[in-house]
C-alpha cells in the first residue's frame, strides 16, 4: 500500500532543494506526496535555525501535529539545521518525533522512518558522514516540469560570523565533484529546465574537484555551466564579498547566460561593527568590490542581506549603514534585527533594546523599498527578456522572471512555460513589473 507523504519547508532555497530531493527518495520506496498533513503517513518538517525563535517554533508545530498520531502507523520526521541543532533533546522533548534528520544524513530518511516503525523507538541521525548524500538521493520527481531549477553546489561554511548558526548546523564547506554537478545540470536541461540557479550557504567559496584533477572555482563552474546546450540562464546565491575573486567577476563580464543579478550580502556599513561580527572585510573594501563588479556588467542588479540592532550598534554606527546603502543601490535587499542564535559567539552579548532595533529596522526597509521601487520603474518602456514561469492569478496570465530576477505579469499560454519573451515594461509596483510582448 502506498504510503502518503506531507512535506512543509521553512527557510532557505537550499531546504527547498533538499526537500524536493528527500520526496523523491521517498517516492522510490512507494510514497505518494499529500498536501495535507491530515491523510499523511509521514509528516515531514523541513527546519531553518537562522532567525528568531526557530526551535521554538518547531516546538509548538510540533505540539500542533501531535494530535494526528492518533491515527495508527503516522510517523513525524524533523530535518533541517533545527534538527541539527537540537538532535537528542528534541527527542526528549517532543516524544511525538520519530525521526530528527540533520542536513547531510538526509539519504538516510527512509531507512531511518523504516527502522522507527520496525522497532517503535525514535530514530536519530546528524553525523556528517563521509559519502555525499546527493549520491543517494534521487534527482527531483520527473514530473516536475517548472523551467527554473535549482542544484546545490557547495554547503556548510567555514566564515563564522559572529551572529551565524550556519557554520554549526550546515558544518565546514563542502564542494561537490565538477562532473557530478555537470551531469546532474543535463539531466535537469533534459527535462525541460532552462535556468539553474547554483545553491550554497557560500557559493562563490565552490572549490569543487574538476574533471582535470585540479579545483574549480565557481566562474570556471559557470563557464562549464555555460557550454550546456539548452541552458539559457544560471544563476547563483548565496555569496560573501571576500570570495568574490576575479575569475568569478570576468564571468559576469563574459558570459551571456549568467544573469545580471547579485545577491552579496554585507549585512552592516560601519567598520566596528564589521569587525565585531567577524565579517573580515571594510564597508570601503565592499564598496570598491561593487565597483569592480559594475565595470564587469554595468547592468548588474544587487541584492544583499542586513541586520541591525547587533550587540554595539549605535545610532552613528547604523547611519553607516544607511551610508553604504545609499551609495551602492540596491535592487532588491533582506533586513533584520539582530536575534541572538544560542552557541554563537555574539549570544552573550548585551543586546541593543528592542525599540531602538525596531526603529532602525524601519527606517533602513523604508530606504530599501524605496531604492526597490526606483529600480522597478527604472525598467518602464524598456524591452526584456522573460522567462514565463507559471501561471498568474487571472485567467490568460502568466508570471515570468526578468534578467534581475523581477516578477513580470503578462498576457501569454500556459503552453508558452519554458519559453523566454521579448517583453515590453508597461507596469512598475514595488514588488513586480507588468508588460506585453513586445
Ligand atoms: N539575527 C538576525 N539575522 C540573522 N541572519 C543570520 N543570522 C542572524 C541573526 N542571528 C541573517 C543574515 C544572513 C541571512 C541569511 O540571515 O543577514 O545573511
Ligand atoms: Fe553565516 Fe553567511 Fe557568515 Fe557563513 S558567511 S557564517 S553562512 S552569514
Amino acid at each position: 500500500m502506498t504510503r502518503k507523504l506531507y512535506v512543509k519547508t521553512y527557510g532557505c532555497q537550499m531546504n527547498v532543494y533538499d526537500s524536493e530531493r528527500m520526496e523523491s527518495a521517498l517516492a522510490a520506496e512507494g510514497y505518494a506526496t499529500t498536501e495535507t498533513p491530515e491523510d499523511a503517513d509521514l509528516i515531514l518538517l523541513n527546519t531553518c535555525h537562522i532567525r528568531e525563535k526557530a526551535a521554538e517554533k518547531v516546538y509548538s508545530e510540533l505540539g500542533r501535529l501531535k494530535a494526528l498520531k492518533a491515527r495508527a502507523g503516522v510517523q513525524i520526521a524533523v530535518a533541517g539545521c533545527v534538527a541539527q541543532a537540537e538532535g537528542a533533546e528534541m527527542l526528549a522533548r517532543a516524544p511525538a518525533v520519530d525521526v530528527v534528520v540533520g542536513p547531510q544524513a538526509y539519504h538516510r530518511l527512509p531507512k531511518l522512518a523504516e527502522a522507527a516503525r520496525r522497532t517503535g523507538r525514535a530514530q536519530l541521525d546528524t553525523e556528517f558522514p563521509e559519502e555525499d548524500k546527493f549520491d543517494h538521493l534521487p534527482a527531483a520527481p520527473k514530473t516536475r516540469r517548472a523551467p527554473a531549477a535549482f542544484l546545490t553546489v557547495q554547503e556548510g561554511c567555514d566564515k563564522f560570523c559572529a551572529f551565524c548558526v550556519v557554520p554549526y548546523t550546515r558544518g565546514a564547506e563542502v564542494s561537490r565533484p565538477v562532473e557530478r554537478l555537470l551531469r546532474e545540470a543535463r539531466d535537469l536541461v533534459a527535462r525541460g529546465v532552462v535556468e539553474i540557479t547554483l545553491l550554497g550557504q557560500n557559493v562563490n567559496a565552490f572549490h569543487g574537484a574538476g574533471p582535470d584533477g585540479t579545483e574549480w572555482g565557481l566562474g570556471r563552474l559557470i563557464r562549464a555551466f555555460a557550454g550546456i546546450e539548452g541552458l539559457a540562464r544560471i544563476r547563483y546565491t548565496t555569496s560573501h564579498p571576500n570570495d568574490m575573486d576575479d575569475d568569478l567577476i570576468a564571468a559576469h563580464r563574459e558570459i551571456g547566460q549568467l544573469m545580471p543579478y547579485l545577491h552579496l550580502p554585507v549585512q552592516a556599513g560601519s567598520d566596528r561593527v564589521l569587525k565585531a561580527m567577524n565579517r573580515k572585510h571594510s564597508a570601503a573594501g565592499y564598496l570598491r568590490l561593487i565597483e569592480r563588479i559594475r565595470a564587469a556588467r554595468p547592468d548588474i542588479a544587487l541584492s544583499g542581506d542586513f541586520i541591525v540592532g547587533f550587540p554595539g550598534e549605535t545610532e552613528a554606527d547604523f547611519r553607516e549603514t544607511l551610508a553604504l546603502v545609499r551609495e551602492t543601490g540596491y535592487a532588491q535587499a533582506y533586513s533584520f534585527k539582530y536575534s541572538p542564535r544560542p552557541g554563537t559567539p555574539a549570544a552573550g552579548a548585551e543586546q541593543v533594546p528592542e525599540d531602538e532595533k525596531a526603529d532602525r529596522l524601519a527606517r533602513l526597509q523604508a530606504l530599501l523599498s524605496e531604492q526597490q521601487a526606483a529600480f522597478n520603474a527604472a525598467q518602464l518602456g524598456r524591452r526584456l527578456p522573460v522567462l514565463v514561469e507559471k501561471p498568474g492569478r487571472h485567467a490568460g496570465q502568466m508570471v515570468g522572471r526578468s534578467p534581475y530576477l523581477q516578477a513580470v505579469h503578462l498576457e501569454a499560454a500556459a503552453e508558452e512555460t519554458g519559453q523566454i519573451l521579448e517583453v515590453e515594461i508597461t507596469g512598475a509596483g514595488p514588488n513586480s513589473l507588468a508588460g506585453r510582448r513586445a
